[in-house]
């Protein structure tokens, strides 16, 4: 059972009016969420640290029966459907990337009144308002939830979202904007959102407190371990208590595009011996031999220790963002894996089978 967070907050940004809430704290443009009023002051984080290189074994170890993170009667699936979906209100939105980053994300909060059961992990779809160049209803679009089951209200009564805005320009020269990304970054507070889901388990958190839980995120990839780590840090659960390691990789292309780097701040601070964050800033960092700092770089500093925790039969790898973050990540992978001479598609094969490699990327 969770305890549920008792200061129901308001998260305006400064250019929108928003719907008004019991206790409203304003905040600023660039997203800040005060934890220290979300959260009960007296709620204890950390304790009894396990030493995880103690656990680390030299071969590829047995995998032994666990119980399936997807084995849970409790986990709603496909509850609204796009012929009825639920329609919520949005409640907050907010750009979380700096004026001079490329591109723009955007974060938003929608009002759900407890009508639609997601679990950290999960996705859910969204209709643009309008109809598509067909004249027909705008077809649903998928986004990865970016809160935590209890919301950021703390009130199970909010969804999240994370949401990168599409513009290109096409072979003719002109400017298209996505359909639904710009509907949901446009979206101003008091606005209706047709929501359908929840969907997806693959990304559901593994039940093992005690795991260690490996996040590699690219750009708004970043949304579902947003999710897990609000659970394992910021939260407090009578049945739950995180007492792993959370090791989270996440690559933007500049400084300024960074997602959530205060909330991530704020998890370090209070459990520094469960949370690592490692950032890759593409367009700003290099490796020793000049090349661009994308995720799978990042990891390759670490080598040796990734490859120590994935031998783990507690360790759990996490993937989102995009596609072809995953081609080099496999590349480390079975270099990695070669000096051990293992082969490291087989490898992976064992891992995804025991749910401990995830991938989600599009
Ligand atoms: C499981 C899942 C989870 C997702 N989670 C998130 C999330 O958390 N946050 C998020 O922002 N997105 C997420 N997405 C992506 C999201 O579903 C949409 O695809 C995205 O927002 C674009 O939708 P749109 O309606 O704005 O664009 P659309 O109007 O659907 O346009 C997209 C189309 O534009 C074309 N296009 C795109 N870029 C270019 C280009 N550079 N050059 C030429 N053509 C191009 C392609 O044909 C593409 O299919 C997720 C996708 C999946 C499958
Ligand atoms: N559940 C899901 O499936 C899910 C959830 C959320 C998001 N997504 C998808 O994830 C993508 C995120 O895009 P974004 O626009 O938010 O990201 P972004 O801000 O552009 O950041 C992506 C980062 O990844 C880097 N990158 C590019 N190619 C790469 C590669 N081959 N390997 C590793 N890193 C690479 C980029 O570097 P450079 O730009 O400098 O090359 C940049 O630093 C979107 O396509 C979105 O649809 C999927």
């Amino acid at each position: 059972m969770a305890m549920t967070v008792n200061a129901a907050v308001s998260l305006p940004s400064s250019k929108s009016p928003s719907l008004s809430f019991k206790n409203s704290i304003a905040i600023p443009e660039r997203i800040n969420f005060n934890k220290s009023i979300l959260y009960p002051r007296n709620v204890s984080f950390g304790g009894n640290v396990i030493s995880i290189r103690a656990q680390v074994t030299t071969e590829a170890p047995a995998k032994a029966e666990k119980i399936s993170k997807k084995d849970d009667e409790g986990i709603v699936v496909n509850k609204f459907k796009p012929k009825e979906p639920y329609v919520g209100k949005c409640l907050l939105n907010t750009k979380i990337t700096a004026d001079d980053a490329p591109g723009e994300t955007w974060h938003m909060v929608f009002s759900t009144e407890g009508e639609v059961p997601y679990r950290e992990g999960q996705s859910i779809g969204v209709i643009a308002d309008g109809l598509d160049k067909n004249g027909k209803p705008n077809k649903l679009r998928l986004y990865s939830i970016a809160s935590s089951a209890l919301g950021d209200f703390g009130n199970s009564q909010t969804v999240s979202l994370c949401v990168k805005r599409l513009v290109y320009t096409n072979e003719q020269g002109e400017i298209v904007k996505g359909v639904c990304s710009n509907f949901l970054c446009d979206l101003k507070p008091g606005a209706d959102v047709k929501i359908t889901g929840p969907v997806g388990k693959e990304m559901l958190m593994p039940k093992d407190p005690n795991a260690t839980i490996i996040m590699l995120a690219t750009g708004t990839g970043i949304a579902p371990f947003r999710s897990f780590l609000w659970k394992m840090f910021f939260e407090k659960y009578d049945d739950y208590k995180f007492n792993g390691l959370a090791w989270l990789f996440l690559g933007v292309p500049t400084s300024s595009s960074l997602l959530y780097p205060e909330e991530f701040e704020k998890m370090k601070e209070k459990a520094p011996n469960n949370f690592r964050v490692d950032y890759a800033i593409s367009r700003e960092q290099s490796n020793d031999k000049g090349e661009k700092m994308y995720i799978q770089t990042r990891m390759a500093q670490y080598a040796e220790e990734l490859w120590e925790l994935l031998k783990k039969d507690n360790t759990y790898v996490y993937m989102c963002g995009l596609k072809g973050m995953e081609k080099g990540i496999d590349d480390i992978m079975t270099s990695l894996a070669a000096r051990d001479g293992i082969d490291w598609l087989e490898y992976k094969r064992q891992l995804k089978k025991s749910e401990q490699w995830n991938v989600e990327v599009y």
